[in-house]
């Protein structure tokens, strides 16, 4: 089953076509990351309006290269929760048209469900249940993959997402957005035990708390500056991304052991991070759990991971019609 899948809940414009859920005839992704730089941040509006100027372009690149016609698909996927709103109904309107205009079915992604699909293209051999950690510029989850669609939630982050963490952490650093990649190449530059962070504490000890870490960077850069004092870089950038992937390996870690996980995965977009991967990997072989990660290219927003899960979503009956909405804030189940 070939599905045309769609992607626009940030400031990605992104199109896929997947083959059963597990391969990739074609992905093509167009980011808006050079404009929204210029502010420091995702301005959402002008995110909406870079994805209705590409989306036709992206999707007539996918099918181009993939030699295919709209016509060729078996379905239409599309990413409607959660995210913008505003960006998310660009891909939702878009993909409505298209599987009415086809005659063809309708299939509604939640956009961290594609996040823990892209390890199944990744890795053929990866089948729930498992449990995984889901890190990106939104969200800080982990989640209990029971089945292809049925998820639960045992741990979040209760202010900042990790992502989120690195971006502000990384603009106080003087890097521009998104920070998380340039905290990523200075903290190879680094030494992680310079500076001392503070290791939050939360009551049920599978959640994450990032903002006070955050916080503690940003005023440690302000303090420096009105003292005259220089901070050095790499060295922040390394203590901050230790302290990060620490809190997060070893909750995540202590989870799936509590849980009786023998087999764990990791996803989203900090999953690019060296440092995480580098420490998960140690973490999972000492305590014998075979750890699966997306490679580069799936960690960040893409359409070929909505196309994987929407693939498990049809197998389960998850089909939608011209009635579907675009919805900014969605629990996994
Ligand atoms: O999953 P994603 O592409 O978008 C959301 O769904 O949020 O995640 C984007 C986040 C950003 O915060 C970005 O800085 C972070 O992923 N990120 C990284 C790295 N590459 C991307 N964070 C740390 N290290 C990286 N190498
Ligand atoms: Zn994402």
């Amino acid at each position: 089953m070939k599905i045309l899948s769609i992607e626009s809940s940030c400031d990605e414009t992104a199109c896929a076509i997947v083959e059963d859920g597990r391969k990739i005839i074609s992905s093509v992704v167009a980011t808006q990351i050079g404009e929204h730089k210029l502010y420091g941040g995702v301005v959402p509006e002008i995110a909406s309006r870079r994805h209705c100027e590409n989306i036709v372009g992206v999707c007539e690149e996918a099918l181009e290269k993939a030699e295919m016609t709209p016509q060729d698909c078996d379905a239409v996927a599309v990413t409607y929760a959660p995210g913008l709103i505003g960006a998310l109904l660009v891909g939702v309107s878009f993909a409505k048209s298209l599987a009415l205009s086809l005659d063809k079915p309708l299939i509604p992604v939640h956009h961290i469900k594609g996040h823990i699909a892209a390890n199944y293209i990744a890795h053929s051999d990866l089948e729930p249940p498992y449990l995984c950690l889901v890190a990106s510029g939104g969200h800080s989850h982990i989640i209990k993959v029971k089945s292809y669609t049925e998820f639960e939630t045992i741990g979040k982050t209760l202010d900042d997402a990790a992502g989120e963490a690195f971006d502000k952490a990384a603009r106080s650093m003087g890097f521009p957005y998104p920070g998380g990649i340039y905290i990523d190449k200075a903290a190879k530059k680094g030494n992680p035990a310079r500076y001392k962070l503070p290791i939050p504490k939360t009551e049920n000890l599978y959640d994450f708390s990032f903002s006070g870490l955050k916080t503690a960077v940003i005023n440690l850069v302000h303090n420096s500056a009105q003292k005259g004092e220089a901070i050095d870089v790499n060295d922040l950038a390394a203590s901050f991304q230790h302290t990060v992937c620490e809190i997060l390996s070893s909750k995540f870690i202590k989870s799936a052991l509590d849980n009786g996980y023998k087999t764990v995965a990791l996803a989203g977009g900090v999953a690019a991070n060296s440092g995480l991967r580098d420490c998960l990997a140690k973490q999972a072989e000492i305590h014998n759990l075979k750890l699966y990660i997306p490679p580069i290219s799936l960690c960040g927003d893409n359409a070929a991971m909505i196309g994987s899960q929407a693939y498990y979503e049809y197998l389960s009956g998850n089909i939608s019609d011209s009635a579907l909405n675009a919805v900014a804030s969605l629990k996994l189940s």
